[in-house]
């Protein structure tokens, strides 16, 4: 046992080391000091507020608001660590209304740079001032009284070089700001942010009635229009904002900004749930770009998890998955829908219908119920409209073009525009009206998405029957190879596709999922290959089933160049139009090029003319 004058070694830690020790956490760089300020401008009701920037902020931070301001008692307490007036008790920790709560950030400010305060309420007559260095207050003098609070940030990390040193260049540190500032005002569109670099102005955004026009204002309009609109809603939870189109998905991941009751965060659940929203209409190697809204009742959110209030821990992470990829899924099929019947977007604003998550589930699970039948073509609705489907078996049998026998029923909805055929371009496109507008189909992604939506049905509902292949062809591999297919053989037998191993290390094709076309076989292991190769690093088998799924569809699927007869035409654009006319392949690639009447009379010089 070791003596007793030992234990001296542990002391406690002087006031301004735990003090910055703490600012560690709150200040990381400039742009962490620029939130702060904001978000206490935003919580004393400020409608404008001013940053001004100098050297990436480490010269200077200004931010003026014209909100509540500080009366000359409280200006000092202010600055004391743990004092707030946002808090009481530890009850109101449970529901947290404002974007402070912990009486911590101007302290920790405070104490590794130099502050200069000017504040004045509504009711003074005269303003308040105080400045500080390294958190330690002079006296406070008289001020002008202009209603809010101005607080000067210069000297940042002045007793801190070490965390100096890590601060990247002046460039870096601004666009960290900047990204704080359009944060901020995505998220407030009723306050005009104004945010100055060395003198000259970066952001303007004047205050607008919506998110959307503030969307406007922070990304340019060509981003608004790559986008579908989002919107959600069950007890306690709601979802809003825009995201894009899978037409024009990029590698770029920006923006990906999602607001949990106004507050910037990052999530992994919602961000899985908006993943699997898209789920195959993204191409791959795209991302999701997006500007989502959450709004959660505040007792079911903990927003004091983390030291810069990045993240939140949701109380009801199912729903809120649940919630946030049928609100995704809806607004995919939705965009289609809306374009081909001639309806105007709704926008972002109040009066915007409400989509109620149960509705959309009841309609996926009546599609469930359907799926094998879509598939093998066995039930019978007694509301098939026979007059579209009825013509064409005689022309399909016998043709490469072999459509599973489908129910139109199942999918019939009371908006199914009519289809005019006009008939093929290059034996690639096909040409027909569709409702009132002009498509321009591509006949092999087209058909590939059919045939996916067919497979991934049957896939949920673990029905997906295989045709046998007549001659089945060997196909030879690598030890690797084969190993890899081999291991995977009977996952795959339940997606409809049977392999069996032939000699060593080739492999057979025997049977393919009932519905595909012809299928050149070791094309289509190929593809197979590459997609059991990223098996073992996805944890979702939805992820992994869909790109198989996406392989079987487009080895299935109608080729380029192959001359199609008008019926054919008519039954795969019917088929594409029941399936949501949805724009793009399971690889992203797009599906069709349409004109709306608009757009046709504008094109022509009709608008206005009888
Ligand atoms: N711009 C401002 N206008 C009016 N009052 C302000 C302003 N900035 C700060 N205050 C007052 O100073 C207090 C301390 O601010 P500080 O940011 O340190 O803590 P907080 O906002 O309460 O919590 P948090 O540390 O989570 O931000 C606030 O509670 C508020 O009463
Ligand atoms: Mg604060």
């Amino acid at each position: 046992m070791p003596p007793a004058s030992c234990s001296t070694k542990i002391h406690v830690l002087p006031d301004d080391v735990v003090s910055r020790i703490a600012a560690g956490e709150v200040v990381e760089r400039p742009a962490a000091v620029v939130k702060e300020l904001l978000e206490n401008s935003l919580d004393a009701g400020g409608l404008h507020i001013t940053i001004d920037v100098r050297d990436g902020g480490l010269s200077l931070i200004r931010v003026t608001d014209d909100g509540e301001g500080i009366s000359r008692a409280d200006l000092p307490r202010a600055f004391d660590r743990h004092a707030t007036s946002k808090l009481r008790s530890d009850r109101d920790l449970a529901s947290v209304t404002t974007m402070g709560f912990r009486g911590e950030a101007l302290p920790s400010i405070a104490s590794v740079s130099h502050v200069l305060v000017t504040t004045a309420t509504r009711q003074d007559t005269v303003g308040a001032q105080l400045t500080l260095v390294a958190g330690a207050a002079s006296a406070i003098v008289d001020a002008p009284a202009v209603s809010g609070t101005r607080i000067e940030v210069s000297n940042l990390f002045f007793n801190q070089p070490a965390r100096k040193k890590f601060l990247k260049t002046i460039t870096t540190e601004f666009s960290h700001i900047s990204h704080v500032v359009q944060l901020a005002g995505l998220a407030w569109p009723s306050v005009h942010f104004r945010l100055t670099h060395n003198g000259q102005e970066i952001l303007n955004y004047p205050a607008v009635a919506s998110d959307r026009d503030r969307i406007l204002q922070v990304y340019r309009p060509a981003f608004l229009d790559r986008t579908v609109e989002v919107r959600g809603r069950i007890a306690g939870l709601s979802i809003r904002g825009v995201m894009v189109d899978p037409v024009h998905a990029r590698s770029s991941r920006m923006p990906q900004e999602l607001f949990v009751n106004r507050r910037p965060i990052r999530n992994a659940t919602v961000f899985h749930a908006v993943m699997e929203g898209y789920g195959s209409f993204l191409p791959k190697g795209s991302h999701p770009t997006f500007v989502l809204f959450l709004d959660i009742e505040p007792d079911r959110l903990d927003v004091n998890v983390h030291p810069t209030k990045k993240e939140v821990r949701f109380a009801e992470t199912e729903s809120l998955h649940q919630l946030v990829r049928q609100s995704v899924r809806h607004a995919l099929g939705g965009s289609e829908r809306r374009a081909v019947l001639g309806l105007t977007p709704a926008g972002l604003s109040q009066t915007a219908p409400v989509f109620s998550p149960t509705a959309v589930g009841q309609t996926a699970s009546l599609r469930d119920s359907h799926s094998a039948a879509l598939i093998s073509g066995r039930t019978q609705d007694s509301r098939v409209n026979t007059s579209d489907a009825a013509p064409l078996s005689g022309i399909v049998e016998g043709s490469q073009l072999v459509f599973a026998h489908e129910p139109t029923g199942a999918y019939q909805r009371a908006e199914k525009p009519d289809i005019v055929p006009f008939g093929q371009i290059l034996r690639t496109y096909l040409v027909a009206q569709v409702g009132e507008e002009l498509q321009v189909i591509d006949q092999h992604t087209a058909h590939e998405r059919i045939l996916f939506q067919r497979l991934w049905r049957g896939w949920q509902s673990r029905d997906i029957p295989s045709q046998p292949l007549l001659i089945p062809e060997p196909i030879e591999l690598s030890v690797a190879h084969s190993a890899l297919l081999l291991k995977r053989l009977d996952e795959l037998e339940k997606l409809g596709l049977l392999i069996e191993p032939f000699g060593t290390t080739a492999v057979a094709i025997c049977g393919v999922p009932v519905g595909l076309g012809k299928v050149d076989a070791t094309a289509l292991v190929q593809d197979l290959l590459d997609d059991l190769t990223e098996w073992d690093s996805v944890s979702s088998l939805e992820m992994k089933v869909q790109p198989v799924l996406a392989s079987l569809a487009c080895h299935g699927a109608v080729r380029a160049g192959r001359a199609l007869a008008l019926l054919e035409i008519q039954q795969l654009i019917h088929d594409w139009v029941q399936e949501g006319l949805i724009m793009t392949c399971p690889h992203g690639r797009r599906t069709a090029f349409r004109l709306s009447t608009d757009e046709l009379a504008k094109l022509f010089g009709r608008v206005g003319w009888a």
